[in-house]
């Protein structure tokens, strides 16, 4: 049993994770978050953050411990995020583990919270589930990231390629402010999306065709400000249509590179993660665009409540990346890459 600690932005999660046949199961995972307090202010402030991670931490620990029936003395070692995301937060997991790998006497492994969310993929109630296969793709599309990688194995990855500008939720959280959508803006644009029609604006789809794995949406938040500008007055159809056309571009761009790289790399699977993977349309279509271009390969994405960030995937990816490692070697790395 590992207990799995996140605390890299706006959320404090706890999990207990346990090996299941070929997949991970999480025997609890509890989660507090602070987004409701950003919500009016367009994007995470920090100091809030870290505040309210300091005041969630030892309550959810505590929780995921009890809810899993565990006990101290069965935990074989804690699993960290160590970053990258905001000091003020990461600081308070890193600091709380390193007390209680102190005190507990249980080493600490070191997560990537972007490798994170690719090991998502691997929690499953049912061991047949997770059958993932290497080499695979793996798309994260997060708030802050956007990230391209080709897994040959658990110790063996490269990054493809990432995004220049912004990520592709942030894309959906700042074209969602424009619109006047509370913070994160990509559930509500998804659920517009539905009433609207994704060929109304014909916006761009930014490097599509750009032939390496770069991704940027800049340019396309510009084109959709441009718009509504010129629209002045927007009503409900028009917003639907803004929400649809906008979806619709960043799931072709995020699409043409994924089913790229996997052609070129002959992938077995594709991997989403992240929290843009929970939009239907964007599963949708990469299953069927899949089946229709490159049939033999399985896709996966994570069960739509481990799309967010929480501690089960942290769980998760220490299971496969086991490094135990002591508590004085352990440092909180906002920049953190691959
Ligand atoms: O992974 P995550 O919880 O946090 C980061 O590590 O960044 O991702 C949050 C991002 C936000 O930008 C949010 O708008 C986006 O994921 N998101 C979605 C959906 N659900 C969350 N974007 C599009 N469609 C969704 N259904
Ligand atoms: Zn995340």
């Amino acid at each position: 049993m590992i207990l799995a600690i996140e605390t890299s932005c706006d959320e404090t999660s706890a999990a207990i994770v346990a090996r299941n046949g070929s997949s991970i199961i999480a025997l609890s995972s509890v989660t507090a978050s602070s987004l409701k307090l950003h919500a009016r202010s367009g994007g995470i402030i920090p100091e809030t953050a870290s505040r309210k991670q300091l005041e969630y931490i030892i309550p959810i620990i505590r929780k995921s411990i009890n809810k899993a029936g565990s006990d101290i003395s069965r935990i074989e070692a804690i699993a960290l995020t160590v970053g990258p995301g905001l000091i003020g937060s990461l600081l308070v997991g890193v600091e709380t583990a390193k007390t209680l790998s102190y005190a507990w006497n249980k080493p600490i492994i070191p997560v990537n919270h972007l490798i994170g969310h690719i090991y998502a993929n691997f929690i499953s109630e049912d061991p047949k589930n997770a059958d993932i296969q290497f080499p695979f793709v793996g798309l994260i599309v997060s708030g802050g990231h956007t990230d391209l990688l080709l897994f040959r194995s658990h110790e063996n990855y490269k990054w493809l390629g990432g995004t220049r500008d912004d990520a592709a939720g942030e894309a959906f959280d700042k074209i969602g402010r424009m619109l006047g959508f509370a913070y994160p803006a990509g559930p509500r644009i998804e659920k517009e999306a539905k009433r609207g029609n994704p060929k109304a604006f014909n916006f761009p789809r930014p490097l599509i065709g750009s032939g390496n794995y770069e991704f940027s949406f800049s340019g396309l938040k510009t084109a959709v400000l441009r718009e509504v500008k010129i629209i002045k007055q927007l009503n409900n159809e028009t917003i639907s249509n803004i929400c649809a056309s906008v979806q619709q571009a960043i799931i072709d761009v995020l699409l043409a590179k994924t089913l790229g790289a996997a052609k070129k790399y002959n992938v077995k699977s594709i991997l989403l993660g992240g929290g843009v993977a929970a939009n239907q349309k964007l599963r949708d279509q990469l299953s069927l665009d899949t089946k229709y271009l490159i049939p033999n390969t399985a896709i996966f994405a994570p069960d739509k409540n481990l799309c967010t960030d929480n501690a089960a995937m942290i769980g998760s990816a220490a299971f496969y990346n086991f490094k135990p490692t002591q508590w004085q070697k352990i440092n909180a790395n906002p920049e953190l890459y691959f």
